[in-house]
């Protein structure tokens, strides 16, 4: 099965049709749906996504982008929503240098506050960064070493993919990768080994060729499969069994 390790459905351009659409995910091999955090409003839609679906799992994390809206209660309240059960990572966190919405200084405090508390509940971490290499890799060697993360919508060289790869972490790859631009990250796939990748759609962004622009969707995944597997020069089938694979073990996902 496909597993989507980054989605946000709980977004509002999905609400004329969410349910109509993450009814049709499991019959066109869409097994399970990962539902990554972005604000501390959004943490609430997820757990309910999570609760009517049993295909979808959630992150509550909060992005760099609004790490202004971060506090104490932010964190408690953090808190108890990775204790349910299916709530399964702390994310997206990060670093974001490209909107540069928050200062520099008030997201590294809040990536290394979430990636503390992922760390004490042993969760693995979803990270965002965006033109923020050398801050999120320093921050990452010295706060996350020996933790699950997954890179997501990698956007970086080849030669800091393979570092983190060296330290255990995923590389998430989404649509970005069938674009026809996209020359960095297809070095990317082909350099890092298969057991480094997840799929991702990070929707309703993001779209793979031949729906680039329009609203994304989990359904759209087999493109990017189709792209690693020609980029590597394996089958279809093995990137998204080893996907899975990685995927499960990322979130800790039992097969069932
Ligand atoms: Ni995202």
């Amino acid at each position: 099965m496909i597993i989507d390790t980054h989605a946000h459905y709980d977004d509002e351009q999905f609400d004329t049709d969410r349910d109509e659409l993450l009814k049709k995910m499991q019959e066109n091999g869409i097994g399970v749906i990962v539902n990554a955090g972005s604000t501390i409003e959004s943490w609430d839609k997820i757990r309910r996504l999570t609760e009517e679906y049993p295909f979808v799992y959630g992150a509550v994390g909060v992005h760099p982008d609004e790490t202004g809206s971060l506090d104490e209660a932010g964190m408690a309240e953090m808190e108890r929503m990775l204790d349910l059960e299916k709530i399964v990572a702390v994310g997206e966190i990060g670093l974001d240098y490209y909107w540069d919405n928050e200062a520099h200084e008030v997201q590294k405090k809040w990536f290394i506050r979430q990636i503390e508390l992922a760390r004490e509940k042993e969760m693995p971490v979803i990270i965002h960064s965006r033109e923020a290499a050398a801050d999120t890799f320093e921050i990452m060697k010295e706060h996350a070493a020996g933790m699950k993360a997954v890179i997501h919508c990698y956007s970086y060289s080849p030669e800091m993919a393979r570092e983190y790869v060296k330290m255990g972490y995923y590389i998430g790859v989404g649509g970005v990768v069938t674009f026809k631009n996209a020359k960095k990250l297809k070095e990317v796939v082909e350099e890092i080994p298969l057991s480094s990748i997840v799929l991702e759609t990070d929707c309703p962004y993001l779209a793979p060729e031949p729906y680039r622009g329009k609203r994304n969707c989990s359904l759209y995944l087999p493109y990017v499969a189709e792209k690693i597997a020609r980029i590597k020069g394996v089958s279809v089938e093995e990137v998204v069994s080893r996907t899975e694979e990685n995927s499960r073990d990322l979130y800790g996902l039992r097969d069932n």
